[in-house]
């Protein structure tokens, strides 16, 4: 489904990406993880045509896709959402969904049902990310790239994100997810990539990740130190 090859990208003497390879395959949740500042929204960014790398090759359906603009590979089936929710807020939920697509069964998968008539603006934070995720799924993406889906939600707004996002598997689309809150990430993640100053470090599953003696020293042992302190 989704190759990236060697990508390199600096902004100026700054190298933020320095040969990261990545695979995402057919149906497959893949989870993305690493220190702030590592690269991984720099990574979306070039995966889904905000950005150009300076080197290497991004291929989805097996094409070399560097160079096209969002709106291409959107078309093409390749949609991300934003570390910062983007919904039309002067809408109500479903008119939202309408400027995508006329089936509104996607709001009950994302039990957005009840609110359908709610203006986007009186929304909950935590209904709010799920229709910006509906609003993404809507579009009928091949591969969906969630950022930091589960900031800013309560454990249990969350625990309910992590049930839908397990459970959408419309035409079989892969997900590639990027998250610091990492048990709800390994609750939907089959695989794990660590990118730390701009490598991947480390993949695997989510419970050999944990146990890796690199990610511990590079992300994880700061995690928890600062979680308990
Ligand atoms: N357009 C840009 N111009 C210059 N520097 C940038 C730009 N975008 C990102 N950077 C820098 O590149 C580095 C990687 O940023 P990036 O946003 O990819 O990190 P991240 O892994 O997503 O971090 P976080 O977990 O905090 O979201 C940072 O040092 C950032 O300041
Ligand atoms: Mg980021």
């Amino acid at each position: 489904m989704l190759k990236v090859k060697d990508v390199h990208k600096s902004f100026g003497e700054l190298k933020v990406l320095e040969g990261v390879n990545l695979e995402v395959n057919k149906r497959e949740r893949v989870g993305i993880i690493g220190p702030n500042g590592a690269g991984k929204t720099t990574l979306f960014n070039i995966i889904s045509g905000f950005l150009r790398p300076d080197d290497g090759k991004v291929i989805f359906k097996n094409k070399n896709v560097v160079g096209l603009r969002p709106n291409q590979l959107a078309k093409m089936g390749l949609v991300r959402t934003f570390q910062i929710v983007k919904v039309f807020s002067n809408m109500t939920v479903e008119e939202n969904i309408l400027t995508i697509s006329s089936d509104l069964d996607y709001l009950k998968d994302f039990g957005l049902w009840e609110k359908r008539r709610e203006i986007a603006a009186n929304l909950s934070y935590g209904e709010l990310r799920k229709l910006s995720i509906a609003l993404a799924i809507a579009s009928n993406p091949k591969l969906l790239l969630l950022d930091e889906p589960f900031s800013g939600l309560s454990p249990k707004e969350a625990r309910e994100l992590a049930d839908i996002i397990r459970d959408i598997h419309y035409n079989g689309q892969s997900i590639a997810i990027i998250e610091h809150r990492l048990s709800d990430l390994f609750d939907v993640a089959e695989k794990v990539l660590v990118l730390n100053s701009g490598k991947i470090i480390f993949e695997g599953q989510p419970d050999e990740v944990v146990r890796e003696k690199s990610v511990i020293e590079a992300y994880l042992g700061k995690k928890y130190a600062k979680v308990f302190a």
